[in-house]
C-alpha cells in the first residue's frame, strides 16, 4: 500500500503527491516550516494526511526549540499558529493541532520542555496509528451498503494518498470490491489540479481495482446512461447539519445524483466533524492562485490578464447526501440528530 507519510524519528518523509503519477518522489521535511510549506503547495494534501502531517510538524517546531532561550510554550503556540495557517477549509488540520496542544498541557506545568516534546511525538505517533484504524472502519462500514456488482463514480481523491493508510471513499471502494459489491469505479478527473485523474486513477490502477478515467463535464452523461449506480466521495469538513465541503465539483455529482435517483455517499472519520459550526454557509472555503485554472500541466490555456476564480472546496447541503459513513456508523437524515449523538459519543470539537 502507499503511504503519504511516514515519520523517522528525526524528520517526517512525505511523498511528493505533485509529482504523480510521473514520479515517486520522497520530501525529508527536517524542518516545521518545510511542512507547512509542504501542507500550502498541496505536496501532502487530503483532510486527515495533512492533520497528521501538521501534527508532526509541531512535533519537529518542539525539537528545534528545546535548548533555546526563551518562553518554550509561547514559541511552540506560535509554530502552531503559523501550521494553522497553511490551508482553511479542512477540519482535520485545526483538529490535529488542537489535539498536539492538548498533549502539551497535559505535562505539568513545570516539565522540561524535552519532556513536552516527546509527548507531543507520542501523540503525533498516535494520531496517524489511529487514522489506520480509522480507515479500516470506515471501510467495512461503507462496503455493505452497496449492491454485488455496482459501478461508482468518485471525485478528487479520498484514498491513501489523502490519509495516513486505506483512505476513506476509496478505503469502502476497496473494501467493496473485494466482497464483489462494486465492478467499476468512474474518477472524475477533478479540475483544476487532477488529484481525480493523477491520484485516484493511479491508487486504483496499481490496486488492481478496474478504473475508467472521465472528465468532470461527462458525470452526468455517465449516470444518464445507467453507467453508475452510486457516487462516493471523502470530505475536509461536515457541519452540525450535515453540510459537507469538499473538493470543488462534489456538490455538481451530488445534484446529478439527485437528478438520475442515484445515491450519494460521504465518507469520512469524525475528525471531519466540525461540530462547532452550523451550517456549511459558516465553512471558510480555500481560494487558489489564478495560474491553477489558467494553465493545465505547465501549459497555458487561457488569455493572459484574465480574471479567474478559484475555489478549491465547494459545500454540498445535507439534503443531497444519501448517507454518511463514519468509523462509528452510517449517518443518514435528520443529520442534526444523528451529528449530535456522534458528538456526545465522541465528545468533539
Ligand atoms: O485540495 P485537496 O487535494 O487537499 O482536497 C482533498 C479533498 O477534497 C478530499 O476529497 C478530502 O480531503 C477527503 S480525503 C480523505
Amino acid at each position: 500500500m502507499v503511504r503519504s507519510l511516514a515519520w523517522q524519528t528525526d524528520c517526517l518523509r512525505l511523498l511528493n503527491q505533485t509529482a504523480l503519477p510521473g514520479s515517486t518522489e520522497y520530501i525529508d521535511c527536517r524542518d516545521w516550516r518545510r511542512v507547512a510549506e509542504a501542507i500550502r503547495r498541496l505536496e501532502v494534501r487530503g483532510a486527515p494526511a495533512i492533520g497528521a502531517a501538521a501534527a508532526f510538524g509541531l512535533v519537529l517546531g518542539a525539537r528545534e526549540l528545546v535548548g533555546r532561550p526563551g518562553d518554550f510554550r509561547s514559541a511552540l503556540l506560535k509554530v502552531a499558529e503559523e501550521l494553522r495557517s497553511t490551508r482553511p477549509t479542512a477540519v482535520n488540520l485545526f483538529w490535529a493541532i488542537d489535539r498536539m496542544l492538548a498533549a502539551a498541557d497535559r505535562c505539568s506545568g513545570d516539565a522540561e520542555p524535552a519532556a513536552v516534546m516527546s509527548a507531543l511525538e507520542k501523540e503525533a505517533v498516535a494520531i496517524a496509528r489511529e487514522d489506520e484504524a480509522v480507515n479500516r472502519r470506515i471501510s467495512e462500514n461503507g462496503a455493505a451498503l452497496f449492491p454485488p456488482g455496482s459501478a461508482v463514480l468518485t471525485h478528487c481523491n479520498a484514498g491513501a494518498l489523502a490519509t495516513v493508510a486505506f483512505g476513506t471513499a476509496l478505503g469502502v471502494i476497496g473494501e467493496a470490491w473485494r466482497q464483489g459489491r462494486i465492478s467499476r469505479v468512474f474518477a472524475d478527473e477533478t479540475r483544476p489540479l487532477l488529484q481525480g485523474a493523477r491520484l485516484t486513477a493511479w491508487e486504483l490502477h496499481q490496486a488492481g481495482i478496474p478504473v475508467t478515467l472521465i472528465t468532470d463535464n461527462m458525470a452526468g452523461w455517465v449516470m444518464q446512461r445507467g453507467m453508475v449506480q452510486a457516487a462516493i466521495v471523502g470530505a475536509d469538513r461536515i457541519t452540525a447539519n450535515g453540510d459537507v465541503a469538499n473538493k470543488i465539483g462534489t456538490y455538481s455529482v451530488a445534484v446529478l445524483a439527485r437528478e438520475h435517483g442515484i445515491p450519494f455517499y460521504v465518507a469520512a472519520p469524525v475528525s471531519t466533524f466540525d461540530f462547532s459550526l452550523d451550517s456549511g454557509a459558516d465553512i471558510p472555503i480555500e481560494e487558489r492562485g489564478p495560474a491553477e485554472v489558467t494553465s493545465l500541466g505547465g501549459v497555458r490555456t487561457a488569455p493572459d490578464g484574465i480574471e479567474v476564480f478559484n475555489p478549491a472546496f465547494d459545500v454540498t447541503p445535507n439534503r443531497l447526501v444519501t448517507a454518511i459513513i463514519t468509523e462509528h456508523g452510517v449517518l443518514r437524515a435528520p443529520y442534526r440528530e444523528a451529528i449530535a449523538a456522534l458528538r456526545d459519543k465522541k465528545g468533539g470539537n
